[in-house]
């Protein structure tokens, strides 16, 4: 489907975005090796967290769909899941395919993980390895690093890993297989990642240790269904925060965003770069901090984002390259090599489709360089690479261009937020 999108002179209101993706799938895996029922409000109703619906489903897990956004796991335990019949297919979500291998890994039983074509290109290598250093057998295309893989898991050993890179989905896989492992399992990253599953493992009663940056988890430790409201996207919320302080004279205001400090560089870069946020009504909602953020139009400067904020931005750097071609001066964004292995490659397609609208946009090896106070253009014909946040930052783009653009395969935009044209119209 192709969407227009036509410049706005003002962004103005009150929203909120949909619920965090990284909780919503924990939530439901947590859920799932539980003892009791979870339930889940806030749940993202969006493709990928539905993906992780549909193969918990298939592993026999009793999920019942309140609404959109309410969801009873009834918990298998920890032994409880079944051998699924049919081939769990992960669609278009990394996070689904890495946790879930880990857990596969502890099953003693066969299943195969697909995805779509992204996820059949994304490298699966890097959760299988430690999982196989574990004991899980998995098998796959290009000697075992690709989708689809096959995994009969059972008799894990626990190990204490040394992540090469810093991936909260690698981190999280290597957990769920030492809740299944014989002994302790401990993760090292370089950086530290999003820490939902060390949080939300803790909220279901499992004892988490950190030792010298080494988190860990005991074999055999049992999880306690609990109650979990999912915080709204701060990955979701920052297309907004980008697009109300690009437009000159907006004033938008976004309730209930979670603000774990693992997620919230796009913050900090924002606010480096001139933007006006307010952070009001700071709360903790179930282990996770949560506020509402204002943002009002304001000239932004240019910047340098590298070093340990990556991984606090990684899924925010294609709408960061937007603000930055409204920014005064350059901005550069560098060791973010990880981007090459998200949904498209994020350098390639950020700086390809931005090019579109005439922004001067440098591709580098670990990341962009943008030379800002661009006009752009309008006339654009984007393609989104079946990239649900590039289709989104160019709809960011779009609005301070001088003419519609229009977005191809729009619906991606489902994977991460439905209703988001309809929310930018309200706005
Ligand atoms: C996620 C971790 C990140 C992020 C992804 C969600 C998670 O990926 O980009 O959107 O929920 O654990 P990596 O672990 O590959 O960095």
């Amino acid at each position: 489907m192709e969407k227009q999108i036509q410049p706005v002179t003002r962004l103005s209101g009150a929203v909120t975005v949909p619920g965090d993706k990284s909780i919503s799938h924990r939530a439901v895996m947590f859920g799932a090796l539980a003892d009791g029922v979870t339930r889940i409000t806030g749940f993202l109703p969006g493709a990928d967290c539905l993906s992780t619906v549909d193969c918990f489903r298939k592993l026999g897990v009793q999920i019942e769909q309140h609404s959109a956004t309410e969801l009873s796991v009834h918990g298998a335990g920890l032994t409880g899941l079944q051998e699924p019949v049919d081939v769990l297919d992960v669609g278009n979500s990394g996070t689904t395919a890495r946790l879930m291998l880990g857990i596969l890994a502890g099953q003693p039983f066969h299943c195969t993980v697909t995805g779509d074509a992204s996820i059949r290109k994304r490298p699966m290598g890097r959760v299988a390895t430690p999982l196989r250093q574990m004991g899980a057998h998995i098998d796959g295309r290009d000697g075992g690093r690709l989708a689809p893989l096959s995994v009969r898991g059972g008799n894990l050993q626990g190990i204490v890993y040394e992540s090469p890179v810093a991936s909260a989905q690698v981190k999280s896989g290597v957990l769920l297989a030492g809740l299944f492992a014989e002994g302790e399992t401990g993760v090292r990253e370089p950086e530290m990642s999003r820490d939902h599953t060390e949080r939300m493992l803790q909220a279901f009663g499992v004892n988490v240790g950190q030792r010298d940056g080494t988190i860990t988890v005991q074999g055999g430790s049992r999880l306690t269904a609990t109650d979990i409201h999912v915080p709204g996207d701060i990955s979701s919320a920052a297309f907004l925060l980008v697009a109300a302080s690009i437009v000159p004279g907006s004033d938008v205001t976004i309730r209930g965003v979670g603000l774990n400090p693992t997620r919230t560089g796009i913050l900090d870069v924002l606010l480096e770069m001139g933007a006006q946020i307010e952070v009001l009504n700071e709360r903790v909602e179930g282990g996770e901090p949560v506020g509402d953020l204002r943002v009002q139009g304001s000239p932004l400067r240019g910047t340098t984002v590298r070093g340990e904020i990556i991984p606090r931005l990684i899924d925010e750097v294609p709408v960061l390259a937007v603000a930055a071609t409204q920014a005064e001066g350059v901005t550069e964004i560098r060791d973010a090599a990880e981007l090459k292995v998200k949904e498209s490659n994020r350098i390639a397609t950020t700086a390809n489709e931005l090019r579109k609208f005439g922004a001067d946009v440098e591709e580098l090896e670990d990341g962009l360089r943008i030379r800002g106070g661009v006009k752009l253009k309008g006339g654009a014909v984007i393609e989104t690479h079946h990239d649900h946040r590039i289709a989104m930052s160019m709809a960011v783009a779009a609005l301070v261009a001088d003419g519609p653009t229009t977005i191809r395969d729009w619906e991606s935009v489902d994977v991460s937020f439905p209703g988001f044209a309809e929310l930018l119209q309200n706005l």
